[in-house]
């Protein structure tokens, strides 16, 4: 207990503005006549109970989780609504991050030292809201990760992380035997292949003995993968199965497959494609791990559908908590909303655990944005215990973070209008980028900004802004019901016919299923031009209140945190005008060239 207070401590006695800078939501205070108990008759998982300051935990690891808890002034039981609770980093081995917007990696670079210190804190801050499990590298995964020198590298890491109850997991890529020279084939039914993975496992639990698994993204992208081969996804999943077993390690394998296989195929319809007829086909120690919804991360999506296809395989779901498609670490956008929308469409005890693409990098503030923090706090939170509200984990998180030792924010107003601002946001965000189902169209490669116009020859044509809303002078969206790529025809009922139907389906996924006259009346009684020209300006208008408010908010936050946020604000508004002018601008054209 002493070394706990102390580490705090040290973390944190740094002067007051340099604090600011640097402060995540974990705090100091624990009190002093805390008790701590083991009690073997609790249900078996590292949940806790508080009674007053008595903590009372069956494992040592539920008494640090009870700690952090009291912390936030939780009393009574909590328990970890799944047992994996994985950061998925995207980090590559020389420092650079896919997707990352704050700064470099925190855990490789090219010269391999490794900063025991910041990773510490790193594990203490999941620690603290209950994440276990991190996959340290990027899931298009240099082979070279599985080399003897990186493996010594990740037992290192291993070592810093294992007090604060986090294992380690790696990405493979599946072609690392061949590309390393020590395979003719990466073909996963080929019995020297086989022995090369059974190795390296050796290898690897000879080095770390707790270690996770693997996480893999097979023929997608440009990735090798079985179908390289002639073989299936559960051919190649099997294999790496196999090889961990003996050692109860687990296979991770991504349904994110944007192939070549396709041809031409609906994007959002490929998962389903290739996963279906495999369902049972999986080894028991095999979890399919896919996005929230059925393309990649837009700030809205339908939910997924293979959640509902595959009955017989034990899902994860990948949830990205690093904004890559929602103004990345200029924006402020809280992220909990779009993961309890996604949780009212599959149920949280349909998966076995949740994984979150981290936003974590060398920054001063780890995540960019004063708010991105929020996201990673809540995206623990919420693998902790899915049933929290989006308002009760914001209004944790705010007081850890702008409260002083003991949470106290100084002023109830500024705790509710900033609460309102973060709840608001995700859905502003919609609204002045790609409001009534439209989606991906970003500026190529950075995702960062609007590009409806965007077409490049050379480019296959998904992906090209263009072909995600196939706007014209009659009609925008795309048509995907039954007389179109009948993407509707992989959801189940009452889904199927809800979304097929012009009618029924949600003006939120409107574009995304149909296509529409810019004539059709909506809900509002405004016509879908008018109606989309209405949400652009109130996205505009969301953060133009947010400013207002961060503005009023200046007098109860420190100057160093009040003034980053304010820039961000600022350039925020700015970008957000932007996606509304640029997408007006181009919608309106093709109609008046009609
Ligand atoms: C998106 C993202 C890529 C990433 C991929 C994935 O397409 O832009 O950078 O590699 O998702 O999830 O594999």
């Amino acid at each position: 207990m002493k070394k706990f207070i102390l580490f705090l401590f040290a973390l944190f006695s740094l002067s007051a503005s340099a604090e600011d800078g640097h402060r995540l939501w974990l705090r100091s205070e624990l009190p002093n006549d805390v008790v701590e108990k083991i009690d073997p008759t609790m249900p078996d998982d590292d949940g806790y109970r508080i009674n007053g300051h008595t903590i009372t935990a069956r494992t040592k690891m539920g008494l640090l989780y009870g700690r952090y808890a009291l912390l936030r002034g939780e009393q009574g039981e909590s328990h970890p609504f799944y047992k994996l609770r994985i950061l998925n980093h995207w980090d590559n081995l020389d420092g650079s991050i896919e997707r990352g917007y704050a700064g470099k990696s925190i855990l490789w670079n090219n010269d391999l030292v490794i900063d025991h210190e910041k990773i510490a804190a790193y594990a203490e801050a999941n620690a603290s809201i209950g994440i276990n499990g991190t996959v340290l590298n990027n899931v298009n995964a240099s082979p070279k990760m599985l080399t003897r020198t990186y493996i010594n590298k990740v037992k290192e890491i291993a070592g810093i992380l294992r007090p604060w109850g986090i294992k380690v997991y790696l990405s493979v890529n599946f072609g690392t035997p061949k590309a390393l020279g020590e395979t003719k084939t990466a073909d996963p039914l080929d019995p020297q292949v086989k022995r090369w993975w059974q190795k390296k496992a050796k290898e690897i639990y000879t080095a770390i003995p707790d270690f996770g698994g693997f996480l893999v993204k097979a023929n997608s992208e440009g990735q090798p993968g079985p179908f390289d081969y002639g073989r299936t996804h559960a051919d190649g999943a099997n294999m790496l199965a196999d090889a961990l077993a003996p050692y109860k390690g687990i296979v991770i394998w991504r349904s994110f497959v944007y192939g070549a296989k396709h041809h031409g195929e609906d994007r959002v319809n490929q998962a389903v494609s290739e996963f279906a007829e495999l369902d049972g086909k999986f080894r028991e120690n095999v979890i399919l791990q896919s996005k929230n919804g059925p393309l990649d991360f837009q700030p809205r999506e339908p939910y997924a559908p293979i959640f509902d296809k595959m009955q017989k395989t034990p899902q994860m779901a990948e949830l990205q908590i690093t904004q890559e498609y929602l103004g990345q670490s200029w924006h402020l956008v809280y992220l909990a909303p779009m993961w309890k929308e996604f949780f009212t469409f599959v149920k949280p005890e349909k998966l076995v655990g949740i994984a979150g693409v981290a936003n974590i990098g060398l920054d001063k503030n780890w995540c960019g944005h004063h708010f991105s923090q929020a996201n990673w706090y809540a995206f623990g939170r919420l693998a902790w215990n899915p049933a929290l509200s989006s308002r009760q984990i914001a209004e944790e998180w705010l007081k850890q973070t702008f409260g002083n030792e003991k949470g106290i924010v100084k002023s109830r107003e500024f705790a509710s209008a900033i609460t309102s601002v973060m709840l608001r946001s995700r859905e502003a965000c919609v609204d002045y980028m790609m409001p009534l189902g439209l989606h991906h169209i970003f500026k190529f490669d950075h995702h960062m900004g609007p590009q409806p116009d965007g077409y490049i020859a050379r480019y296959p044509i998904e992906w090209c802004p263009v072909y995600y809303h196939r706007a014209n002078g009659d009609s925008i969206g795309v048509d995907r019901t039954h007389t179109g790529s009948n993407a509707t025809g992989q959801y189940p009922e009452p889904y199927c016919s809800l979304y097929d139907d012009i009618n029924t389906c949600p003006e939120r996924y409107l574009l995304w299923f149909h296509r529409v006259p810019w004539t059709r009346r909506m809900n509002s009684g405004r016509t879908l031009w008018e109606e989309m020209q209405w949400r652009y300006n109130q996205g505009v208008s969301e953060v133009e209140d947010f400013i207002h408010i961060w503005q009023e908010a200046r007098p109860e936050i420190d100057e160093q945190r009040w003034r980053e946020v304010n820039d961000r604000l600022q350039r925020q508004l700015k970008d957000a005008k932007e996606w509304r002018d640029v997408c007006l601008g181009y919608f309106g054209k093709l109609q008046e060239k009609k």
